[in-house]
């Protein structure tokens, strides 16, 4: 980052929010499943919350998924086994979905993160899947979450993915199905562990960084807010926040309610529904976030019936009439729904349109999105005829939106021909008065092309973009950032993503919020090309260190904590500096048990676990966190603190005996 810029400053509760994290630490209370005591399970491997290789020849724990499941499970001998000599079988299945299940209500924790491995072996050429199903609260339909999957070709292929779940949901299990064929399927080594958590609670916040310019906002999925540490990570770098999938029309929309309304006459009132946005919602509630909506109006992602007679998807298309009839109510519907149940949440902006224009700015084709035309047909130009619909959409929302909304036209490689579409539509939507706020620039990067440095946009394009924009006197966000590069080359995207802040930086009098999409690598819907900014355990990457290097900040207080006295950092490159989190030996930002075990180890075993001996010793701030009785040692006494800590015996640490 080029740019340094020197602000005022405010408060931050570091230590207080560190040890919220930490008293709601998941590790304690988790049983290890097939291990035998806790203290055992922990020091032979503390992540491990359930394992089986099969070699006891038990698989009682996996059932089918139902009884109209037909799979046979058993274990069984296989010379191809990847550990020992038995497996898990499953034989005479049905349809795909069949196959093993865990279910997971009482084995793990609702809100953590886990990873999980296991291996998969078809019979034949074959994609197996581990999914996840979970029954939001409030509903009784059942989600199926296709967490990773591999093809087998008769060998035993390795699947790991990472997932949560949160406590409002029910009915919860990891099952295996295949893509196709119904074949026999053999099962090896399943393994589920605590997913690593590296957050680094002396980086800087991002938020802070950049607080005096524009919002710094991430967008997420209730799947990826479900662990605590995601929230956690939200929570300390974000001001706002943007719900992946879960405010776009075909979550919103509730077609059942829409049925029976056309059922009495009226189909032009489409009926909506918030319940899958609800987790995201209350998250940005509780924690005070300002929230960004998208999206009201977009050929993807919007379902087919939505736009047929008696909203039926084999029906007719409507007339245009009856369309635009149903675009102001669902516009409206949507702002009220909100306005009745959230309306204490700040919506500062809403992406009433999306992606419009094909790369040489002119309309999109008629028809339904689908894979035949790449996803690329829009079922609005089919009833339009042209992009007539998105001047009506935009007077629509601001008759509805609360005064202080804000309403974007949001689109993706706007630049060239498209960048110069985006600001015709701007002048004509605002022809005769003000209903369009602002341009949202998706900026979907990328650093790399087929492994060499070859970055799409140029810095100088997308300066370009910035410039045409900031003329047509409307507020620019960057709704979706995110810069993929291949092969791990991270510090050629560092340099990118501090290039690209750069430009922001310069333009900052036109942009009032640059959101990126998504938290960490590994729930990026580029998650193969590692696009974000954080890691899938949460530590800083390059990327994240060169967009706040050389910056001067402030720090902010937590909206939900008490303000506390203001001071100042200085050059943040090297981090502010924070107090010491007593009891974290690990130095993994959380006190739990395992901070007990390691300091035991230090205690009985100082030659592998004592300071500077090897790769599992303690490192020197965990040793000066781990002397919880300030005694100038580390040993049991210690081990024995930390442990009354967690079980709620001793208030705060340090500790002095009395
Ligand atoms: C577009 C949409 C987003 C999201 C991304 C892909 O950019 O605007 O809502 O769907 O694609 O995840």
């Amino acid at each position: 980052m080029n740019n340094k810029k020197f602000r005022a400053l405010t408060a931050s509760a570091l230590s207080a929010a560190l040890l919220c994290t930490a008293a709601a630490n998941p590790i304690f209370a988790v049983p290890a499943v097939n291990s035998g005591s806790l203290s055992t399970a922990y020091a032979a491997d503390s992540d491990i919350v359930f394992s089986t290789d099969f070699e006891d020849g038990d698989a009682s724990k996996f059932s089918k998924r139902g009884d109209s499941d037909t799979s046979v499970i058993k274990v069984i001998e296989d010379d191809k086994a990847p550990s020992g000599s038995k497996v898990m079988s499953i034989t005479g299945r049905d349809q795909s979905w069949n196959g093993p299940s865990l279910a997971l209500e009482g084995v793990l924790e609702p809100n953590v993160k886990y990873d999980i491995s296991v291996k998969v072996k078809a019979a034949w050429y074959n994609t197996v899947c581990i999914s996840l199903q979970h029954t939001p609260g409030g509903s009784d339909q059942p989600q199926y979450t296709n967490l990773v999957k591999g093809v087998s070709q008769g060998d035993y292929v390795e699947l790991t993915a990472s997932f949560a779940y949160g406590a409002e949901e029910k009915d919860v299990s990891l099952y295996i199905e295949t893509w196709g064929d119904a074949n026999d399927l053999c099962v090896d080594d399943f393994t589920i562990k605590l997913s690593p958590n590296n957050m680094d609670s002396k980086a800087p916040s991002l938020k802070d960084v950049y607080g005096d310019m524009f919002k710094f906002g991430t967008a997420t999925t209730v799947s990826e807010i479900a662990p605590k540490s995601t929230q956690d990570l939200i929570r300390k770098h974000f001001n706002s926040l943007t719900a992946g999938n879960e405010l776009k029309p075909e979550n919103v929309l509730d077609r059942a309610a829409c049925l029976a309304l056309a059922e009495d006459g009226d189909d032009t009132n489409p009926q909506v529904t918030l319940e899958t946005a609800k987790p995201i919602l209350e998250f940005a509630r509780k924690y005070k976030i300002s929230m960004r909506g998208h999206v009201l109006v977009w050929h993807q992602q919007t379902p087919m019936w939505f736009f047929k007679e008696n909203y039926d998807p084999d029906g007719e298309w409507v007339s245009k009439e009856k369309m635009l009839k149903r675009m102001e109510n669902y516009i409206k519907n949507v702002f009220a729904a909100i306005e009745k149940d959230y309306s204490d949440i700040d919506f500062y902006a809403w992406d009433v349109v999306n992606e419009c224009f094909t790369d040489y700015g002119k309309p999109r084709e008629a028809g339904f999105p689908a894979e035949a035309n790449n996803y690329e047909a829009s079922p609005w130009v089919k009833i339009f005829g042209d992009n007539s619909f998105i001047k009506p959409a935009f007077e629509f929302a601001k008759k509805y939106a609360p005064k202080d909304c804000k309403l974007y036209y949001n689109d993706f490689n706007e630049y060239m021909q498209k960048s110069d579409a985006i600001v015709e539509l701007t002048k004509e939507i605002n022809a005769d008065g003000h209903y369009i706020d602002g341009i949202g620039m998706q900026s979907h990067l990328n650093v790399t092309n087929n492994g060499e440095p070859d970055p799409f946009p140029s810095v100088g394009m997308y300066r370009q973009a910035l410039e045409k924009f900031s003329k047509t006197g409307l507020d620019i966000q960057v709704t979706e950032l995110d810069a993929t590069v291949n092969n791990k080359k991270f510090e050629l995207q560092a340099k990118y993503y501090s290039d690209i802040m750069d430009a922001l930086v310069d333009y900052k009098d036109y942009i009032s919020a640059v959101v990126v999409w998504g938290t960490t690598d590994d729930q990026s819907w580029r998650a193969d090309r590692d696009p974000l900014l954080f890691n899938k355990d949460y530590s800083v990457k390059p990327c994240f260190e060169s967009i706040v290097d050389g910056i001067e900040y402030t720090t902010s207080a937590d909206p939900t904590e008490p303000e506390t006295e203001s001071k100042t950092a200085s050059e943040s490159s090297s981090y502010a500096t924070g107090d010491l989190l007593y009891g974290d030996a690990n130095c993994d930002n959380q006190i739990n048990i395992a901070d007990a075990v390691l300091v035991m180890q230090v205690a009985t075993n100082p030659d592998k676990y004592g300071e500077g001996k090897t790769s599992l010793s303690i490192k020197k701030l965990g040793k000066q966190q781990a002397d919880v009785n300030k005694d100038g040692k580390v040993d049991n006494s210690d081990a024995l603190i930390i442990q009354k800590y967690k079980l709620g015996l001793i208030d705060e640490l340090p500790y002095h005996e009395k």
